[in-house]
């Protein structure tokens, strides 16, 4: 009798998850399980939104040379994550290859994607690979034998060559040999009409570069801006036809987290991010329609996870600055804290958790850096002619600071 009662229950859940889906597509909501194909075909149908227009406008005129026989220089290009770098590019080399090969102008372009941080070596390693001039991680050769087989490699190829270094900035060590060997010695060795496209997410990225390099960077800027509302707004009507049922969305919804990812990044991987969440949040409590407020309950919760996993990986003086400040707040019952009653509750905490403590000074570093993180807030109130201090506050539901609480305690105890 028992065990039936149960049997149902689950059967009776099941079905009720079933009814309410509103995913009908999980992919389009997640953009690393898309294949390149897949995002190609969601971004041909934003661009004939007009989004990105001005940026492909750009491209084209800076390209077109190739087309005339010309030999169009170097091109930089600048923006933020998730402002569509990367896709862009691949879609118009794509179509630019396509364009001279039907008038037989010869033209190669290969993707060297640097997302994930390596020394030159490895990026040119992995550039070899990609012009099948070495397999995959050669160990125990030099630099210069690398470099040398790029170049045995491209000495008969008289063509176009456009090489799209993306993430440029991630090539951690020797990155003025690996500008050096890319901006002045291959254009010399090799036949080919080179043309490098250098992309960054950094904006300060050519600062960090020999002034030698930087002179003989005869480059063309383009710089991709943030997506407004309106741009995010047709990127996520074409994931949410994709990916939902119909009419699972209440009226304003696209609105509202177009508004809220563009006063916060104008980065479409996470406005995508918060749609997969709200979408998730309202399957989960049985809904069959995203709502405001799903949304709202959606951003709280990537927020946390955003700041969970920021302090997860902190230094152990940030944990414990954290968790002595919730600790205070929550035993003197107050809404804010002086910076010395602050410095006094992580004296008091050190000692439990056996942390050797900062000093004073390197303590309200801390607390500047908490602030940076919006995991505090601090404002400065006059106390009239006793000077002036600072107040902690912090500004976010109880729950979270719960949540925060206890990984804290959990991570610094054990
Ligand atoms: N115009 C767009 N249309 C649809 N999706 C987009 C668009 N721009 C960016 N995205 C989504 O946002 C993510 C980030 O784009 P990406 O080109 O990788 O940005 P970046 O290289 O500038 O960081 C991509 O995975 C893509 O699916
Ligand atoms: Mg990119």
């Amino acid at each position: 009798m028992q065990q039936n009662l149960v049997r149902n229950k689950i059967q009776s859940q099941i079905q009720h998850m079933v009814n309410s889906a509103i995913i009908l597509n999980r992919r389009f909501l997640d953009d690393e399980q898309l294949i390149r194909s897949e995002q190609m075909a969601v971004l041909e149908e934003v661009f004939n939104a007009n989004v990105r227009d001005a940026e492909i406008k750009e491209l084209s005129s800076h390209f077109a040379g190739i087309l005339r026989g010309d030999h169009p220089c170097h091109i930089a290009i600048w923006g933020k994550t998730g402002t569509g770098k990367t896709l862009t590019l691949c879609y118009f080399l794509n179509l630019l290859a396509e364009m001279c090969s039907q008038q037989n102008i010869p033209i190669r372009h290969v993707h060297l994607d640097l997302s994930n941080p390596r020394p030159c070596f490895r990026a040119l390693n992995d550039l070899a690979c990609l012009l099948n001039a070495s397999k995959k991680y050669q160990k125990g050769i030099s630099l210069e034998e690398m470099m040398l087989r790029i170049e045995n490699k491209l000495a008969d190829y008289e063509g176009y060559l456009l090489l799209f270094i993306d993430e440029i900035d991630n090539v951690r060590r020797d990155m003025d040999n690996f500008m050096r060997f890319l901006v002045r010695r291959l254009p010399q060795r090799i036949p080919a009409k080179l043309i490098l496209i250098l992309v960054s997410n950094r904006l300060d990225w050519p600062e960090m570069l020999d002034a030698r390099v930087k002179s003989f960077l005869k480059i063309n800027e383009l710089i991709f801006k943030p997506y407004d509302a309106v741009d995010l707004k047709h990127i996520l009507r074409i994931r949410i036809e994709k990916a939902l049922t119909e009419n699972s969305i209440a009226p304003g919804v696209i609105e509202k987290i177009a508004a809220l990812a563009s006063q916060q990044h104008g980065d479409a991987r996470k406005a995508v991010g918060l749609l997969a969440q709200s979408a998730y949040l309202a399957e989960k409590n049985g809904s069959k329609t995203i709502t405001l407020e799903t949304v709202d309950q959606a951003a709280a919760q990537l927020d946390m996870d955003r700041y969970i996993s920021l302090l997860r990986s902190a230094p152990a003086h940030l944990k414990a600055a954290m968790a002595s400040i919730i600790h205070a707040l929550k035993t003197t019952n107050t809404s804010c804290l002086a910076t010395g009653q602050a410095y006094e509750a992580y004296l008091s905490f050190c000692g439990k958790i056996k942390l050797r403590p900062l000093s004073n000074r390197a303590f309200a570093d801390i607390i500047a850096e908490l602030d940076i993180y919006s995991l505090i807030r601090t404002r400065i109130i006059s106390k009239g002619r006793y000077g002036r201090t600072r107040e902690i506050l912090l500004d976010m539901p109880e729950s979270m600071i719960d949540r925060i609480n206890e990984m804290l305690i959990d991570t610094l105890i054990r």
